[in-house]
């Protein structure tokens, strides 16, 4: 079992990747052979894509020149670390509404025709099945379906969307609401942490027992 861990948060000590650190804790107790994969977007600063990028992306790939293959080189990597992971967890501060900019380059590199997605007479096809991904966020207010601020969510939906499109469709969301200073924080976090634990075991094939959640 190969579990891929995306940490997309500027902070280092940040909420979201406390959890993404629970989720790996949980899953490892379950799967003691199991590989961890760690893309931390802080560090691994990814690049943007260019003009030479998308040509290359859009060619055939029998076509490509040796400097084309490099510019799709870290797309390429980031493609196969995907292919091979059966679970992805994924945490995700909510910067603007929506997800943190390293978050969507990571997108913009694994989103690739030919390789995540096929199009085909019938429309297109993701090619990413039947892999779990969890998603952790952590938020400084709230927009739970049926708030006012709800229509206000450009992350949830956002990443429903483009990551279904590459066949991402079984996932969980988690969401660590009201982390701005205040009474609200530490309990929505508790919360959190319960709902990974289940996530983490669900995510592992394996009956969760009582000790899984005293963890
Ligand atoms: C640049 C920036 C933009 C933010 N934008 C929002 C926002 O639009 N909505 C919100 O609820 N919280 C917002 N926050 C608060 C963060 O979502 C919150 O601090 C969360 O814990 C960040 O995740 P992290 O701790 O993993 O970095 C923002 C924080 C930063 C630093």
């Amino acid at each position: 079992m190969k579990l891929l861990r995306i940490d997309s948060s500027a902070r280092r000590n940040s909420v979201s990747r406390q959890l993404t650190d629970r989720f790996v804790e949980t899953w490892k107790k379950q799967n003691p052979a199991g590989q961890v994969i760690e893309r931390d977007l802080a560090t691994t600063a990814l690049p943007l894509i260019t003009d030479e990028w998308t040509l290359a992306a859009y060619s055939d790939p029998a076509s490509l020149t040796p400097a084309q293959r490099e510019t799709l080189a870290v797309s390429d990597a980031l493609v196969e670390e995907l292919l091979a992971a059966d679970t992805i967890v994924i945490g995700a501060p909510m910067y603007n509404l929506t997800v943190s900019a390293p978050l969507k380059a990571w997108i913009d590199q694994i989103v690739r025709v030919g390789r995540t997605v096929l199009y085909g007479s019938s429309g297109t096809e993701g090619v990413l099945k039947g892999k779990k991904v969890v998603i952790i966020t952590s938020r400084g207010g709230a927009f739970r379906p049926g708030t006012p601020t709800a229509q206000y969510d450009h992350q949830e939906p956002y990443l429903r969307h483009i990551l279904g499109f590459i066949g991402l469709t079984d996932i969980t969301f988690i969401h660590a609401e009201n982390q701005k200073p205040g009474d609200l924080a530490e309990p929505a976090r508790a919360a959190a942490i319960e709902q990974i634990q289940l996530a983490a075991s669900a995510a592992s094939n394996r009956p969760v027992t009582a000790q899984d959640l005293q963890l």
